[in-house]
């Protein structure tokens, strides 16, 4: 993946040292020079690239077409903090779409999350408009009936308890309630507070394993933050996603179909928050629960 143009390289050892695979050595002689396994070693996280002082001394094929951008000023840390703390998950939103070029920045961001070996091997799928959004929804209320259902016998309580596990079917069983009040809520008015009237879902998706789950809530989160920092507003529909992963071929009629093997790991809702919701005041917090090691 790296290529070493040395008619470029004025030598300095920058590379060497932010490889954190030992791709490039720097001789004795002062020379350096691309090692053999780097074409399999290579993460690609462009860190060599980025401490390089010259231009096109080095390159990665597989994006050969980015210019690399100097480095810009950075939020101080009051700022960041700031950012962090007053971002609120928002579950009143304006009947506006996001514009598709707000959407596109908010994914920017999350291509600068990190990733285990750098692989970004998250994708999204951006759900436009609350007809759509709703007939998500509905989908996973659909699921969620038919398991409150379930869960009211004695036989089918016994049933998921064999089948799910003992941990599963306690949370079940405590989460119905919920799932109820959420029916409730539908039948009467035909909300679907799960997913809030909200404009827009993002669905970040990725293979169906752990680390990949990791790097999709990363990316999911930079898109939080940075939709924050734009004035929209977002949540996480943990709720939404959890009845569409059991949703089957409901889900299938919905036009959420993800590529084999891929799992939706995230669902953020997305759009403008209402005029009448402003926060005044940050929230309390737990304090953080750490040991230190010493
Ligand atoms: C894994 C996860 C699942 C969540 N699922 C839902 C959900 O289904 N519906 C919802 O309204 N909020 C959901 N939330 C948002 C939390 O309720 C919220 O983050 C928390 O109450 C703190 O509020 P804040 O985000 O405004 O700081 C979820 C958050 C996480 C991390």
């Amino acid at each position: 993946m790296i290529i070493h143009n040395i008619q470029n390289c004025t030598e300095c050892g920058a590379c060497v040292k932010a490889c954190s695979r030992q791709n490039f050595l720097l001789a004795t002689s002062g020379e350096v020079s691309l090692q053999p396994q780097a074409a399999d070693n290579c993460l690609g996280c462009g860190h060599c690239l980025a401490v390089c002082p010259v231009d096109n001394a080095l390159s990665l094929t597989e994006y050969k077409n980015d210019v690399l951008e100097p480095l810009p000023s950075l939020p101080d840390e009051k700022a960041t903090l700031d950012l962090i703390r007053t971002r609120r998950s928002i579950r009143c939103y304006q009947d506006i779409v996001p514009s598709q070029t707000q959407i596109t920045r908010l994914l920017n961001a999350a291509r600068y999350a990190p990733s285990g070996h750098n692989s970004q091997d998250f994708g999204f799928v951006v759900i436009y408009g609350q007809e759509r959004v709703k007939a998500l929804g509905e989908c996973a209320l659909n699921f969620y009936r038919r398991l409150v259902k379930i869960l009211s016998y004695k036989p089918g309580r016994w049933l998921i308890r064999l089948f799910a596990g003992k941990g599963t079917f306690e949370t079940l069983m405590t989460m119905t309630p919920r799932l109820k009040r959420h029916l409730a809520i539908y039948k009467e008015t035909g909300r679907i507070e799960m997913v809030w009237d909200a404009p827009c879902l993002i669905v970040v998706h990725g293979p169906d394993r752990p680390d990949s789950a990791v790097n999709a809530v990363l990316a999911g989160y930079n898109i939080m933050l940075q939709a924050h920092a734009m004035g929209l507003g977002t949540c996480i529909l943990g709720l939404l996603k959890e009845g569409l992963a059991h949703a089957g071929r409901g889900l299938k009629k919905t036009g959420l179909n993800l590529p084999p093997g891929q799992k939706m790991h995230m669902i953020i809702s997305l759009g403008i928050p209402q005029k009448d919701l402003s926060f005044c005041k940050i929230p309390p917090r737990k304090e953080a629960q750490v040991t230190f090691l010493e």
